[in-house]
């Protein structure tokens, strides 16, 4: 078995921002109860004329240009996203179009916010056994689509943003062990109700507002508080390292009170913790990938220091795994 490592990383958020004031005007809401509650002071949004597989090319262009490797020597694309431009053609095949990657397989991914993480395994796998070189990794929303900027309770947390790393055979920035897991009895804390086969669009379900993302935020909070530790420390018993052989911890940026709790249980320090979600606010599959890629381009990880990542969200699912880098 080889290492895979990751090549080369990038992200791209669209220009326009939305602050909280912006979401003041729109609900029944303050800055300051968003900074309390959530952390969160802006996100992106993308224009109208952007969709989730722009955003994602361009991350992927920034991505194959940092590894310094060809679209024609991608051999996989995968596009992690719960939003993607339509149900098919996958997001990925949009890619894979957009950047000319033709000898590449491309799908895309679905386990919500967990996705990216889910990427990384696989493609770990495949790149670790042999049966691909490259691949190319994109976590990619464009969250602000169904978002019910009615509803003030989720409106206030998602954003769009798309971050993309690409994997292949490296000794460096190695792929260390990867955990995935998911309960789907927790589905229905976290969902958009219409628009597939079990509720297919109507008038009805429109006017339902069925089409947008619908949430018991306190039930996903307890859950993450409870699961992202649990799973982080199963993590590190499975390879037999203590918490002090973690240099730094990216985890999915939902909410700076869920981060906070999870640093706490885990005994991991507010410096070592990644965080950008007061730029961004939550973008889901991509909110992992474009806090690596942007500590990665400031230089804030240094040669063999090891990074903890954690995901979850909607399945329910979650992920963690451990980047040497
Ligand atoms: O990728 C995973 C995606 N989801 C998450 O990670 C979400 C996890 N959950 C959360 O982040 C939090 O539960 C929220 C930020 C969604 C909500 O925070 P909370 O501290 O759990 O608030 P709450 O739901 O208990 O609501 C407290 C109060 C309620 O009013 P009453 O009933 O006490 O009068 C809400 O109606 O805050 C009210 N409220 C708001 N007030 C002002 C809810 N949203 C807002 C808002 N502005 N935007």
């Amino acid at each position: 078995m080889r290492l895979a490592g990751i090549l080369g990383w990038g992200y791209h958020v669209p220009d326009h921002v939305l602050t909280n004031h912006d979401l003041a005007q729109m609900v029944d809401t303050s800055d300051d109860w968003i900074i309390a509650r959530t952390g969160i002071r802006e996100r992106r949004i993308a224009a109208t004329t952007e969709a989730t597989s722009d955003l994602a090319t361009r991350a992927a262009e920034m991505a194959l240009a940092q590894a310094q490797i060809a679209p024609s020597d991608i051999d996989l694309i995968i596009v992690a996203t719960v939003t993607p431009d339509m149900a098919f053609p996958s997001t990925a095949c949009l890619v894979q179009s957009n950047i000319g990657a033709f000898n590449a397989a491309a799908f895309d991914l679905s386990a919500a916010c967990s996705g990216f993480i889910y990427g990384l395994k696989l493609a770990q796998s495949l790149v670790a056994t042999g049966a691909i070189d490259n691949c190319l990794l994109i976590g990619a929303e464009t969250l602000s689509r169904i978002v019910d900027f009615m509803d003030r309770s989720t409106c206030v947390l998602f954003g769009d943003g798309a971050g993309a790393v690409v994997i292949g055979p490296s000794q460096q920035h190695t792929l260390q062990t990867i955990i995935v897991g998911a309960d789907g009895s927790g589905g229905h804390i976290l969902r958009q109700p219409a628009g597939g086969s079990r509720n297919p669009a109507t008038q009805e379900t429109v006017a339902l507002r069925q089409h947008f993302i619908h949430m018991d935020g306190q039930e996903v909070f307890k859950f993450a508080v409870s699961k992202v530790p649990e799973a982080a420390e199963g993590l590190l018993a499975k390879i037999g390292l203590q918490v002090e052989d973690i240099d730094w911890f990216i985890p999915h940026q939902a909410n700076k009170r869920i981060i906070d709790a999870v640093i706490k249980r885990l005994g991991l320090s507010p410096q070592q913790t990644i965080v950008n979600l007061h730029k961004y606010g939550n973008v889901s599959n991509a909110s992992i990938p474009i806090a690596l890629a942007e500590a990665a381009a400031a230089g804030v990880f240094q040669s063999g220091e090891r990074i903890l990542l954690a995901g979850f969200g909607g399945g329910l699912t979650w992920g963690t795994g451990l980047l040497q880098w």
